[in-house]
């Protein structure tokens, strides 16, 4: 992605997403980085893949979260704002790409894939490397030290511990089968499970 339009994209969408939940500002960075990698050795195209990673949990700024925060974490793909937040998030990465004159076409193919980049299940049916590797990063940093942190932040220090942590512990060891379909990220996704202390 070109520097300055990259520049003046991280301008608009910063204070979008310190309105939204907590942590995700610095969840984008991360799946860019993570996206930034996975296209290292992975096809796909950057000027696709880095500008969906930054706009792909915009949704959260403009819809009413607390169902998804009350679900436990099998439950929260059931809520409603679980959805909304991938409706609205594609039609708020259109706006914004359109006031920023990018491309028509790739504008397009980056709302549809923030509008199903949380259904791993939809994505992977019909092969396209880069909603693939976008739905790859995102998962990815549900893995690792930083998953753990980011559990936190959004959820709550209590949540780390009991019946609710292992709920989602034993959706990230399933989701290990689940949500990385291409090389690169099925590596990483076991180095970083381990590293989190997913198979203690
Ligand atoms: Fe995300």
């Amino acid at each position: 992605m070109d520097a300055s339009l990259e520049k003046k994209l991280i301008e608009t969408i910063t204070p979008l997403y310190k309105k939204g939940r907590d942590g995700d500002w610095e969840h984008i960075l991360r799946t860019v980085d993570l996206c930034r990698y996975l296209l290292k050795h992975e096809n796909g195209d950057p000027n696709i893949v880095l500008p969906a990673a930054y706009l792909h949990d915009l949704g959260w700024s403009v819809v009413d979260y607390a169902d998804f925060n009350a679900a436990t974490p099998l439950e929260k793909t059931k809520t409603i704002s679980f959805m909304q937040h991938m409706e609205q998030g594609a039609i708020l990465a259109g706006k914004i790409l359109n006031d920023l004159s990018y491309d028509e076409t790739k504008t397009r193919e980056i709302q549809r894939i923030i509008k199903i980049h949380d259904l791993p299940e939809t994505v992977f049916k019909k092969p396209n490397i880069n909603a693939t590797l976008v739905v790859e990063a995102d998962r990815l940093d549900r893995y690792g030290k930083t998953g753990i942190t980011r559990f936190k932040t959004m959820f709550g220090k209590g949540k780390i511990t009991g019946p609710y942590w292992e709920e989602a512990r034993q959706l990230r060891k399933e989701g290990l089968k689940m949500w990385f379909i291409t090389p690169t990220a099925g590596h990483l996704a076991q180095k970083l499970a381990t590293e989190m202390g997913l198979f203690d």
